[in-house]
């Protein structure tokens, strides 16, 4: 549909009518408060990708947890982040150890994923708790999740706090990357193999499933 001359044009002309059509629109200052049942933030920057973030304590305990203030931030060299909103078992981990994995979660792993999510004392192994099985990644020395279909291995390069109580942002450079057999396709990773989970606003998570391509006006 994108492809011929005439049928982009209609598209990009469809595309300029709504977004100049006059609408109504509520404003809101986050200070003062949204006036909504729920805050919508999360449901506006979405869907966001979910960092299945495994490390490990000084002491050696294993640890697990989904991050979706995730996301990739520089290809060369590769760097990842992840936000934490509370000083939390993944924070103090990489401030001990520097190191973390980033694991991608597929839609068939929902439920184990949300189990390590829940609150549990810092002495606990999360890969136990949730059944899973911990492999070495090869750069760093870390777990990282067994059967994902990728994990990229990083090394922090940076942990800031952020405004706010506890608020955290950290940094990672990519020393490895695990990619399964099956998902790679003609050379490509395939998300449409395992169907990426990702999140919403609220409780909300999406699948992917659906792909296409979009040339750029340069191609
Ligand atoms: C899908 C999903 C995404 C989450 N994303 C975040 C996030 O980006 N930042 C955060 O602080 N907590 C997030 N959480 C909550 C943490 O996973 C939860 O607080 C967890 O217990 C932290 O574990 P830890 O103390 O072992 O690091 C998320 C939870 C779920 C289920």
């Amino acid at each position: 549909m994108f492809s011929g001359g005439h049928a982009r044009i209609t598209a990009v002309g469809l595309a300029q009518t709504r977004l100049t059509r006059k609408t109504t629109q509520m404003f809101y200052r986050p200070e003062a408060g949204h006036s909504l049942p729920h805050n919508p933030l999360n449901a506006i920057v979405s869907p966001r990708p979910i960092g299945w973030i495994s490390t490990v304590s000084a002491a050696g305990v294993r640890n697990l947890a989904p991050y979706s203030l995730f996301n990739a931030i520089a290809y060369e060299p590769p760097q990842v982040m992840f936000a934490s909103n509370g000083d939390k078992d993944s924070v103090s981990n990489i401030r001990e150890t520097g190191v973390f994995c980033a694991n991608v979660v597929s839609q068939d792993m929902r439920d184990v994923m949300n189990v390590t999510s829940g609150t549990v004392p810092a002495d606990v192994d999360e890969f136990e708790l949730a059944g899973l099985t911990a492999l070495d990644c090869q750069s760093i020395d870390c777990p990282r999740i067994a059967g994902v279909p990728a994990s990229l291995e990083c090394r922090m390069t940076e942990l800031l706090t952020l405004k706010g109580t506890d608020n955290f942002a950290i940094f990672g450079e990519v020393t490895g990357v695990h990619i399964r057999d099956d998902c790679l396709k003609d050379g490509l990773f395939d998300v449409t193999t395992f169907q990426p989970l990702s999140r919403l606003g609220y409780r909300d998570y999406a699948v992917v499933e659906n792909v296409f391509t979009l040339k750029r006006p340069s191609d």
